[in-house]
């Protein structure tokens, strides 16, 4: 009798534990982003790049082991010479029509401490103004615009990043490290597309600002 209880015990045990270990970890079995979505190829003609018109690309840009490095100084020339933008190093996804459609970019970024005031991904295009969103970095947080925090203590290290632009509905959706972090409206229709790299923020720019990115991906669904 008390070998049976014991038995049963044991077993309520496992369970329990069990039990547990799905409450810690249920996580990282739970939907990713791009689940339902379709890769759309890439090859580097897909990705076009600006820099400060007057500095040469190798200055401002480089490719190595399948990792991008975007930088710029706070008080570099705009991407052209009649131009009243701040300074950027960055990457547009160009050659695809997103004006319909569900689309997501997927990139790892590493931002490194003293970068700061600059936008690092973001959705170019909306009925009124340059962009429906920014991503910016703002001493270790990621900011949308200079408002919300979508994600904090970010500096130093690789993290991945998501955005779904829902370009049907209106709607974007930003996960950091597969994790749905800010969920906002896009500002309606325009010359849409996803880009990432270093943007200047109109203020409190660090005097460097870079961001490195790898594994840049497409998806539409
Ligand atoms: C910019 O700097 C000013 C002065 O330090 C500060 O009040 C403001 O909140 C900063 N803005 C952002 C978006 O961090």
């Amino acid at each position: 009798m008390l070998f049976i209880d014991c038995r049963k015990m044991i077993s309520f045990y496992k369970f329990f534990c069990l039990f547990l270990l799905i409450l810690k970890y249920h996580h990282l079995c739970a939907a990713d982003p791009t689940d339902g979505f379709t890769p759309v190829p890439l090859t580097e003609d897909n990705f076009v790049l600006q820099k400060p018109y007057n500095e040469p690309l190798d200055d401002r840009y480089s490719y190595k082991d399948g990792v991008r490095s975007f930088w710029i100084y706070n008080h570099d020339k705009p991407f052209k010479a009649d131009s009243t933008t701040r300074p950027r190093s960055e990457l547009r996804i160009s050659g695809h029509d997103y004006s319909s459609g569900i689309w997501q970019f997927e990139g790892y970024t590493y931002v490194p401490s003293g970068t700061s005031g600059v936008t690092i991904v973001q959705i170019h295009g909306a009925a009124e103004g340059a962009t429906s969103l920014q991503l910016r970095m703002y001493d270790g947080d990621i900011k949308y615009y200079k408002y919300n925090v979508v994600a904090t203590d970010l500096y130093d290290k690789w993290f991945r990043v998501n955005i779904i632009h829902n370009v049907d509905k209106g709607k974007i959706i930003v996960f950091i490290d597969g994790v749905k972090k800010f969920v906002v409206k896009d500002q309606g229709p325009g010359d849409l597309y996803f880009k990432c790299g270093v943007y200047a923020a109109p203020e409190n720019s660090s005097n460097f600002m870079e961001s490195k990115w790898k594994e840049i991906k497409l998806y539409k669904k």
